[in-house]
């Protein structure tokens, strides 16, 4: 795993955002999975930032998210897909008939999941995909136990994802229970993937992803085993990680050779 160690958030999104940017340039009708949270919001402003101003093109562009809460329509201000329009897809120029996220009003769940896991196949599967981390070490709604070749399916979260997830609802009742979420494996499938962890509260559990062993405790951990994983955390967010320096050295050694 590339471990990247930036100096804080806008630093930590920036990056990111190259390296999104580099594979719509490289690739404009490219795949790019997508994942919501506070972490990404930075990613997505710069990608906006570099829209307008430097005409970033999503107009071939497809996307797939992670996740929705099951039971809120795609109207409702805490749902997965009113976030990606609000925070992406109406600031850019990506038809929303490219976009896809899981919708949380299915009545036959299974059906459908398989339906979301035929359309990323369809597609051509996912370029890159950006993730965040979960304070329970998730990525998507993959919480500890969920098993590590777990395709798209509904889940229930843990106490502390409603816990933390209960500071963008009025009230924790309020918080859904459930996701659909891509599964592990589905994840494990992107040709690339980009894992974004920031602030103090994030040190603990990504030291467990980068550094510990790989267990469906701490489902992250399974990208140690991906072949193409890019994590870019900030100093707060690395303050536990063991090799710290020698990642910083290795980016350093590194601007030799044409990475971004
Ligand atoms: P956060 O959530 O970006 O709001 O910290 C991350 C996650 O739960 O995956």
């Amino acid at each position: 795993m590339r471990v990247i160690i930036a100096d804080n958030y806008e630093a930590m999104s920036k990056k990111a955002a190259e390296i999104v940017a580099k594979t719509v340039m490289e690739k404009p009708d490219c795949v790019l999975g997508l994942a919501t949270g506070s972490t990404p919001i930075g990613l997505y402003k710069e990608l906006i930032r570099m829209h307008k101003q430097q005409g970033l093109d999503f107009s071939k562009v497809r996307t797939f998210n992670l996740d929705e809460y099951y039971g809120l329509p795609p109207e409702h201000p805490q749902s997965y897909y009113y976030f990606m329009y609000e925070n992406l897809f109406k600031h850019i120029n990506i038809p929303l008939q490219n976009v896809n996220v899981p919708s949380g009003l299915v009545k036959d769940v299974k059906a459908y999941c398989l339906h979301y896991e035929e359309m990323i196949k369809q597609a051509g599967g996912i370029d890159i995909q950006v993730l965040g981390i979960g304070g329970d070490g998730h990525i998507g709604f993959n919480e500890p136990g969920s098993s590590l070749g777990s395709r798209t399916r509904l889940k229930t979260l843990t106490e502390q994802t409603v816990k933390d997830n209960s500071r963008f609802f009025e009230r924790i009742e309020d918080v859904p229970r459930f996701a659909i979420t891509m599964g592990v494996g589905t994840i494990m499938e992107a040709r690339k993937c980009l894992l974004l962890a920031n602030g103090t509260k994030k040190a603990n559990v990504v030291a467990q992803a980068i550094e510990g062993p790989v267990t469906a405790q701490v489902t992250a951990s399974v990208l140690q085993l991906h072949p193409d994983c890019v994590a870019i955390v900030d100093q707060e967010a690395a303050a536990e990680l063991k090799r710290k320096e020698y990642y910083t050295y290795v980016e350093r050694m590194s601007q030799q050779f044409d990475k971004v």
